[in-house]
């Protein structure tokens, strides 16, 4: 068997440094369709899934959301919030558009691997909040709009039940994904060097 080829070392690429410098999330209000096609959510969630792993556990999956799929999702949210928020009839059908603001909405989910004295669970946690940061990256590669969100359905216990999620298992993120139809502003960020020592 021949060896597998190296990667190629690293070297200065400045478009993206550029595209991540002045990366910035798109509203998923703000989102229209159409969403990618088949073949670019793939391309998407390939990017998503090449994430760092400590001991290869994969410990993530997604759950893709398009067409009617929103629709179903968004009668259970509805239902539920309902439920719990019986003085507030008038938000119900707000709730239930939720995973309608966008033609693709994927779930992250963090899906921790029993690794008894290997990996910690924390780690394989952030291995799950990296895939939806490259899946928000590589949507956006792709020119579509993309926004991580959990909001409160990504907590509610009856919703995960519906989506199939373990006891362990939990909402990295919600990935909207959709044609962004109004330019992003600029978001103050923190001031670098308060955020730096040195050791
Ligand atoms: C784990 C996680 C959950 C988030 N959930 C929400 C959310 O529910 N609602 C929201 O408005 N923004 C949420 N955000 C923030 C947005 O994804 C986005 O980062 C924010 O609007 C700032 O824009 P920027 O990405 O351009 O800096 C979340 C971010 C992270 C990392």
């Amino acid at each position: 068997m021949t060896d597998p080829k190296p990667f190629p070392l690293p070297s200065k690429n400045s478009e993206i440094l550029n595209f991540l410098k002045s990366r910035r999330s798109n509203l998923a209000k703000m989102m229209e369709g159409p969403g990618p096609d088949a073949e670019t959510l793939d391309d998407i969630l390939s990017v998503a899934a090449r994430v760092p792993d400590h001991r290869k556990l994969a410990p993530w999956r997604f759950i893709i959301f398009e067409g009617a799929a929103r629709e179903r999702i968004g009668a259970h949210i509805g239902r539920v919030f309902a439920a719990q928020n019986p003085d507030l009839p008038d938000r119900v059908e707000f709730e239930t558009q939720r995973f309608m603001r966008a033609p693709t909405v994927v779930g992250v989910i963090s899906s921790p691997v029993e690794c008894p004295r290997g990996t910690p669970e924390w780690e394989q946690r952030l291995s799950s909040a990296i895939c939806c940061y490259n899946m928000c990256l590589a949507g956006q590669a792709h020119g579509f709009g993309a926004q991580w969100l959990t909001e409160w359905y990504a907590y509610d216990p009856e919703i995960l039940v519906e989506l199939g999620l373990s006891e362990t298992e939990r909402v990295a993120g919600f990935i909207y994904i959709g044609t962004a139809v109004t330019p992003s502003l600029p978001r103050a960020r923190p001031e670098l060097k308060t955020k730096i020592d040195r050791y």
